[in-house]
């Protein structure tokens, strides 16, 4: 399988503190890979660092085989590569509509707009059923997925979650990866998610990533390391 995305030997850093480690993983086109770890093991930098909006301090991030560390962050959505970060930022004066039509803002391909539109109004009918209201009136579970929504907007290649289950039920968060899986088999859209929540990110996954403490320790494919009794113990709770 080509990569799409490729980290290789990237550390990055918080003034003096070193929060990525030589980091190297590997996201194949059309896969879902996961990142799995505690809280505060680096994971959520991980994904600014492949965004540009924390710069790497040793190490290459390839994208479409190049290099990427010297593109502007605001470049990159348009070149395929997008990012929903943690904590879902809406537009919350902005109308659910709105919101998704700024995901979309610069494509030139009308059509295809419409068509991803509809896609996205089948896939989640709860705003299409809330087009017209603010974003900032949403639950908790619909402003995530507006969040998700709007990348999708953007029709990226590859789509980077962090932590969409943050905060929200199991119900919500159950359908939530419902319909990411549903994007990455339907649209071949590759996606590289952040969770806390192993025992979900590894039942959606092909592929994981184990990171502690800034390193990644251990990687295999996500059925294997669901019945690895280290991974079993130390994040499945089992
Ligand atoms: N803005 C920041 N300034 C200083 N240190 C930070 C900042 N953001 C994260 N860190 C530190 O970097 C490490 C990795 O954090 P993070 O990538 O957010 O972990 P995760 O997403 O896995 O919880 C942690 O030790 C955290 O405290
Ligand atoms: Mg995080």
């Amino acid at each position: 399988m080509a990569a799409i995305l490729e980290l290789s030997g990237v550390s990055a850093h918080y003034g003096r503190i070193q929060a990525l480690r030589d980091v190297s993983l590997t996201v194949g086109e059309g896969e879902i890979v996961t990142i799995i770890g505690a809280n505060g093991a680096g994971k959520s930098t991980t994904l600014m660092t492949i965004c540009g909006i924390v710069k790497a301090s040793a190490g290459d991030v390839r994208y479409l085989g190049r290099s990427i560390t010297e593109v502007r962050a605001d470049r990159l959505p348009s070149m395929g590569l997008c990012q929903v970060p943690e904590g879902r930022r809406i537009f919350p004066r902005l109308s659910v509509q709105e919101n998704l039509d700024m995901g979309a803002f610069f494509r030139r391909d009308a059509d295809g707009i419409e068509a991803d539109l509809g896609l996205v109004y089948r896939l989640f009918p709860i705003l299409f059923e809330r087009r017209k209201q603010h974003g900032g009136t949403l639950s908790g579970g619909e402003q995530q997925m507006l969040a998700i929504a709007r990348a999708f907007m953007s029709r990226p290649k590859v789509l980077l979650l962090d932590e969409p289950s943050l905060g929200l039920s199991p119900m919500i968060s159950q359908h939530i990866f419902r319909i990411i899986k549903n994007i990455n088999e339907e649209r071949g859209m590759t996606i590289l998610l952040v969770e806390q929540n192993a025992n979900i990110a590894l039942k959606l996954a092909d592929r994981a990533y184990v990171m502690e403490t800034g390193s990644v320790v251990m990687e295999d494919s996500a059925a294997n390391l669901r019945e690895n009794a280290d991974i079993k113990k130390a994040y499945l709770g089992q």
